[in-house]
């Protein structure tokens, strides 16, 4: 009797702490560290090994493509794998790109930055205590964000606030996405024409599913929140999951 109430305590615990953090898939193999970042074209299944740059996260500084993790050129597809702790800017998308599965276990400054123009999907996968942005978005095009969970961020989507060259319409789509912990699941400038679209997601701890802000250019001081919310469509609160 003992040991079965023990136990059901430990299950009780253990689901608990699930709850907190991310599921991420057992690693393959040891961690990969690059010394330079790993570009991608066509397709790559990764199998679920874990990359890193062996650089700690020591900073919020935006340090560019040279820090990623891996640069995906237009077109490509990067799949089953773990960006490990140890790097700064994740995976950098310089057109349309496909992540498919792709798991952060410690965002540093970004996880997923979109860089160029294109449609981009994020599918699976997941993300976790990223301070910031986990998916910072300077191109022009659709993110579509379905079935990722996030865990602990200050943002899951950002259209650019500030970028040289700032515009719209840029377009996030939020599909079934899983969030704890976040303080605004998505941000768009709606004086750009951006709009957002959040169906079929769940989670807590979620302050704003999303929010409008009066994006600027580089140079022009920073980004700041609207009260409009004509933009954003979908869901603006979340079921618990
Ligand atoms: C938002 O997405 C849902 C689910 O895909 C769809 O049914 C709905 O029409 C979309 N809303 C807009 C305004 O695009």
């Amino acid at each position: 009797m003992r040991f079965q109430f023990a136990t059901i305590v430990g299950m009780a615990l253990s689901g608990l702490a699930a709850g907190q953090t991310l599921n991420i898939p057992t690693r393959v193999g040891s961690i990969v560290s690059l010394s330079a970042p790993s570009v991608i074209s066509g397709s790559k299944d990764m199998g679920n090994r874990e990359y890193d740059r062996g650089r700690a996260c020591d900073t919020d500084a935006d340090t560019g493509s040279a820090s990623a993790v891996f640069i995906l050129e237009n077109g490509a597809t990067l799949s089953n794998v773990i960006i490990g702790k140890n790097q700064l800017e994740g995976v950098h998308c310089k057109g349309s790109c496909t992540l498919r599965n792709v798991w952060f276990r410690d965002v540093c400054e970004d996880a997923i930055s979109a860089l160029g123009n294109g449609n981009v999907l994020i599918e699976g996968g997941g993300a976790q205590e990223a301070k910031d942005k986990v998916v910072q978005h300077n191109g022009r095009g659709t993110v579509t964000i379905r079935g990722f969970t996030v865990v602990n961020a200050g943002k899951l989507y950002r259209g650019c606030g500030d970028c040289t060259n700032n515009g719209g319409p840029r377009n996030v789509v939020i599909q079934n996405v899983r969030a704890k912990g976040v303080s605004e699941l998505v941000g768009i400038n709606s004086n750009f024409g951006d709009t957002a679209n959040v169906s079929g997601s769940c989670g807590s701890s979620v302050k704003k599913v999303c929010q409008e802000y009066k994006g600027v250019q580089k140079g022009q001081g920073s980004s700041s929140k609207v009260s409009t919310t004509a933009n954003c469509k979908g869901q603006t609160t979340l079921p618990s999951c």
